[in-house]
């Protein structure tokens, strides 16, 4: 039986934190924290995630705006709006919800994003900045996903991670996350071949390549750290689950984050940790 590490009640601890500093913060600077957040379409997925965001700066006693624009918005719009949250004094934290649809270019709206307000991380001088172990906004779902292996007291160093999963806002951070806690980490995907002999190798295993429950209990080793960062739609229930097959990793793992109420929430803690260092940074310059 595996300890069951909550990220709902992780995150809860992570939130009631900051909202104990806010008010402080805020009679001192002026104002509270904010945090933008666009969302361009009408995804579900991405609407429930912007929601949630909205509603978690909003319990911590941030300023939240959310702003909804039609599918069919121009790129140029959108830089446009980017422009002006830039470069306005009164907003921290600027936040794109992706994906966007397909006529807008992903990396330029990325790249649009003032650094010093880029609470997602994944701006290119903050990526080349993690990269290169300088400081950085950490991108929230690898960050929340140390903070869980911590809180679970999990020892990283000197341990074999395999991360499964190579994308920009997960895996390839998650893997140099690792790394820098000294862990020898492979990353794995989709295509390797043989994944079964690469992830019964791991101590950790993270998952985060968006497949229903693929990783199987012959692909863990017994005794292993399990980490779920999929999120998908079982369409036989209608309901979120893993890339984790939990019901048959559970018995087999020491450590599981559970989907729902695992690395979702620390995710979105840690963008409110995010969002109070921009602050905290751009009230520091002044
Ligand atoms: N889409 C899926 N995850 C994320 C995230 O962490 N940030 C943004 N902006 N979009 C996402």
């Amino acid at each position: 039986m595996a300890k069951v590490i909550s990220g709902k009640d992780l995150a809860k601890k992570i939130k009631e934190d900051i909202a104990a500093k806010v008010p402080e913060l805020t009679a001192k600077y002026g104002r509270a924290p904010h945090l933008a957040v666009i969302l361009v379409g009408e995804d579900p997925a991405s609407q429930s995630y912007v929601k949630s965001k909205g509603k978690d700066a909003e319990q911590v006693g941030y300023r939240s705006t959310t702003i909804r624009l039609p599918e069919d918005t121009p790129e140029s719009k959108l830089l446009e709006i980017i422009d002006e949250l830039n470069k306005d004094e009164q907003t921290d934290g600027i936040l794109v919800q992706l994906p966007v649809p397909a006529h807008i270019d992903e990396d330029r709206i990325i790249e649009a994003i003032a650094k010093e307000k880029d609470v997602d991380g994944f701006h290119p001088a903050n990526v080349a900045a993690l990269w290169q172990k300088r400081d950085c906004v950490y991108p929230c779902t690898p960050k929340g996903v140390i903070r869980m292996l911590d809180e679970a007291g999990v020892e990283i160093a000197g341990k074999r991670a395999v991360v499964i999963g190579r994308s920009n806002i997960v895996g390839l951070p998650m893997a140099k996350m690792l790394l820098d806690r000294n862990a020898t980490v492979t990353i794995a995907h989709s295509r390797t071949a043989n994944l079964a002999e690469v992830t019964r190798e791991a101590d950790i295993l993270v998952a985060a390549v968006g497949r229903l429950r693929m990783v199987k209990a012959d692909l863990v080793k017994p005794g292993a750290v399990v980490i779920d960062v999929g999120v998908n739609r079982d369409p036989e229930t209608g309901k979120l689950a893993g890339d984790v097959d939990y019901q048959e990793v559970e018995p087999i793992a020491s450590v599981i984050t559970p989907v729902p109420g695992g690395v979702g929430p620390m995710t979105r803690a840690c963008l409110m940790e995010n969002t109070l260092e921009c602050y905290l940074n751009s009230q520091d310059k002044k």
